[in-house]
């Protein structure tokens, strides 16, 4: 089996795994426990808080444990969104190509009166720090955007737009659960006030993220209870999984620049392969996007009719089609990037890492032509875009 779905999660690694391995075994205890078997799971805890923040660049006491990317994303636009709401302040910015973390919170407090702006994204799937500036007013509580898209993998520029939002006094916050452990970030250097991530999309175990809140900053509660988390978020901590995620993001981030170089070359080969198919074209800039994502649009190809062919030649992949959750609906991050529809349908991504052999990417190239092909053979659709009864949206190239 090859797995290019790295996007959606991701193995948990060995280092993880033995780091996790004493903490459901036999240091099971309790971590608000007073007595000292207890305590072993309280300092476990507050060693992962002290790693998850040396590697983000912020204080231990600004880092909230949670339970993964919904959840902290949650958790962070209703704090800002609560904050304005007191200094009658209650639009806010992100943009359309968010995760849906995102923009049903946003959905949401619009149901409750907030104002919301989604900036459009330019067809190279980039937001501008320019276009941020542009959307801030005097009312603007909270700025919100993804540091890196998980569907075309395009990077923002997150710097900018931090520094755009600090200069006009707005929180910003980012969604940087696909950049997490892939890029190096720095919050304070880059003036971010509220940060997002999931330990499962960077080989760490499920069930487990960070909010990190600039020192400050209020965070509002969600699950109200015990006094864990400073008070801001209730229930037993599940140590096992935060000390594997701080285990494996420790680890991810000593070899960033290593693993991300060796995944770019290989993700370069994937795309120069893919390219050569016909009426097909990347979704996404072409250099400034996450080193280990790949994703295409086909003329002419159902998304879901491409992944399962690809499934029966051993092959993991995913489509950014909504099919697969109940609608017909194409992907809202391409329709947001100007692909028309019936180009949206025909998507693949394809997300590597640095585990691929070059063999590895070549099989995939030669499976996707192969299937392609296949399916263009069967497909009316296609029939009528050969026949010059439709016009072709890309190049033909080749
Ligand atoms: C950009 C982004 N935000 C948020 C999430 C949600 O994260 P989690 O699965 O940890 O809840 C995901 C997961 O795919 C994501 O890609």
């Amino acid at each position: 089996m090859i797995y290019a779905d790295n996007a959606a999660t991701t193995m948990l690694s060995k280092t993880a795994l033995n780091a996790m391995l004493p903490y459901l075994e036999k240091n099971f205890g309790n971590a608000s426990s007073l007595y000292a078997f207890g305590q072993k799971s309280k300092e476990a805890l507050e060693e992962s808080r002290e790693t998850m923040a040396k590697n983000l660049g912020c204080r231990a006491d600004e880092i909230y444990f949670t339970s993964g990317g919904s959840e902290s994303d949650n958790q962070a636009i209703i704090t800002a969104a609560r904050l304005g709401e007191k200094n009658n302040k209650k639009h806010i910015i992100s943009t359309a190509f968010e995760h849906h973390a995102v923009l049903h919170t946003l959905e949401n407090l619009k149901k409750q009166g907030f104002e919301i702006t989604l900036l459009d994204v330019h067809s190279n799937g980039i937001v501008s720090a320019s276009q941020v500036r542009d959307a801030i007013r005097d009312d603007t509580c909270l700025v919100t955007v993804m540091y890196a898209n998980n569907e075309i993998g395009t990077i923002q520029p997150i710097s900018e737009i931090g520094n755009v939002c600090r200069e006009k006094g707005v929180i910003f916050h980012t969604d940087a659960v696909q950049a997490a452990g892939h890029l190096k970030i720095n919050v304070k250097e880059q003036n971010i006030d509220m940060l997002s991530l999931s330990a499962h999309k960077f080989n760490g175990p499920k069930g487990a993220g960070v909010l990190y809140v600039k020192k400050g900053i209020r965070p509002e509660n969600l699950i109200f209870g015990g006094a864990q988390e400073h008070g801001k978020r209730a229930g037993t901590e599940n140590v096992p999984a935060i000390v594997g995620m701080a285990s494996a993001f420790n680890e991810n981030c000593n070899n960033i620049e290593s693993n991300s170089a060796k995944t770019a070359e290989l993700r370069d080969r994937l795309i120069e392969g893919l390219e050569k198919i016909p009426y097909s074209e990347l979704n996404g800039d072409r250099h400034n996007r996450l080193p280990g994502n790949v994703s295409f649009c086909f003329e002419g190809i159902e998304g879901e009719s491409l992944l399962l062919l690809l499934d029966d030649k051993g092959i993991c992949a995913s489509s950014g089609s909504a099919c697969t959750s109940g609608s017909l609906d194409p992907s809202h991050v391409l329709l947001a990037i100007g692909r028309p529809h019936e180009v949206a349908h025909g998507s693949l991504r394809l997300t590597i890492d640095d585990k691929f052999s070059e063999k590895d990417i070549d099989t995939i190239i030669e499976s996707v032509t192969d299937v392609i092909e296949r399916l263009r053979n069967m497909s009316p659709f296609w029939r009528d875009l050969v026949n010059g009864k439709r016009p072709h949206v890309f190049e033909k190239r080749r």
